[in-house]
């Protein structure tokens, strides 16, 4: 059995990867590959159009919103949310609150005013900053919600009457949200979603008010919007990838039931950690992450041996981020209660043995 803890690419449901391949060799009974047949099939837009309806459904969203998988990445929409919705003479507000954040942050320079209003690099980022002032002009406010390298999240989302734009693109779906105090949300689909290649942006409509020329045709989030998604070729792998992920998780009880078990997995990795003498994790309490637990050894020498511990238990991908070192484990939607419980298990076993 393998436990995979990658940050992303990251653990999909093994009957959603079952689904995905056969449906690479026959999709849908049409005795072609999904690979292979048109994204203007009657087939594949079903396809897009029940990952829309369960994406609305899943998360609330009203008729106010809109719903688009774009390509690209979460990093273009770096460029895109500011290009759409910042005006000239407007200014927004960032908060820097790790990797992703700054190059939101230095992408957005590009296209306009951009005011950082709070950053948590002067503790490398082991904290969210909560104590700043939202000037009430600012067009918007750009936050990250979660932080896939350090290991923070927000708990509570600074209350303000500044629209709020938000990578979620580490924690959606993965707790509630209360999708009217945000003007527009982005996501990668590689953690909690699906595979690479598709980003899911929820925007309000009324907040796109450019005037239609005045962007390029691929980055008008109205093009994608009136195109239903299907302005350009969307990714259909990756579309299809999702609307399984998002109904597997419906059928597991939709995001209550998933927040208590991520609840569950975060409680007992973290437990672990301030038990055990050899281990140490160095985010601020309140702000640590439930989807990427990141920590160290005191000893770094033990590093190599650990991880081949680890391995040989099926643990799979534990490595931090290349910037930060030590260890990282992701614990998405996806990850079983079983696959944290091995792994807390073989920290127990390596205390024994070198503690
Ligand atoms: C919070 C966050 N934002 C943005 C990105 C960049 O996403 P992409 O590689 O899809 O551009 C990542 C990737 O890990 C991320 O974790």
């Amino acid at each position: 059995m393998k436990y995979n803890f990658y940050a992303g690419p990251a653990i999909l449901p093994h009957e959603v990867i079952e689904a995905s391949a056969s449906a690479v060799l026959d999709f849908e009974g049409t005795g072609l590959s999904l690979l292979e047949i048109s994204h203007r099939s009657k087939e594949f837009v079903s396809v897009m159009d029940e990952a829309i309806s369960l994406v609305k459904s899943l998360l609330n969203i009203n008729d106010d919103y809109a719903v688009i998988f774009l390509g690209g990445g979460a990093s273009t929409q770096f460029s895109m949310v500011p290009i759409n919705l910042l005006h000239a003479g407007r200014k927004a507000a960032y908060v820097d609150t790790g990797t992703w954040a700054s190059k939101a942050i230095k992408d957005g320079k590009v296209y306009g005013d951009i005011e950082v209003i709070a950053s948590s690099k002067d503790k490398n980022y082991s904290y969210i900053p909560k104590e700043f002032q939202i000037n009430p002009d600012f067009q918007y406010l750009h936050l990250t919600s979660n932080n896939t390298i350090y290991g923070t999240q927000y708990k509570e989302f600074p209350v303000t009457d500044v629209p709020i734009v938000c990578d979620m693109s580490s924690d959606i779906f993965s707790r509630p949200i209360d999708i009217n105090r945000f003007d527009l949300i982005y996501a990668g689909a590689q953690k909690n979603l699906g595979p690479a290649g598709t980003t899911l942006v929820i925007v309000k409509k009324s907040a796109l008010t450019k005037s239609s020329g005045s962007i390029g045709a691929m980055l008008d989030y109205n093009n994608h919007i009136n195109g239903a998604s299907m302005y350009n070729t969307p990714p259909v792998f990756p579309v299809f990838v999702s609307m399984l992920t998002l109904r597997w998780l419906v059928k597991n009880g939709g995001i209550e039931a998933i927040q208590r078990k991520n609840d569950a997995k975060s409680s007992l990795l973290y437990a672990e950690l301030d038990r055990n003498s050899l281990f140490y994790n160095s985010i601020s309490r309140e702000d640590r992450s439930d989807m990427n637990v990141s920590f160290h050894l005191y000893n770094t020498e033990l590093d190599d041996v650990f991880l081949t511990r680890c391995k040989e238990a099926g643990c799979i991908g534990l490595a931090g981020h290349r910037s930060v070192g030590g260890f990282r484990t992701s614990i998405y939607n996806a990850m079983s209660i079983e696959g944290v419980q091995v792994l807390t298990e073989v920290m127990k076993d390596f205390e024994d043995s070198h503690g």
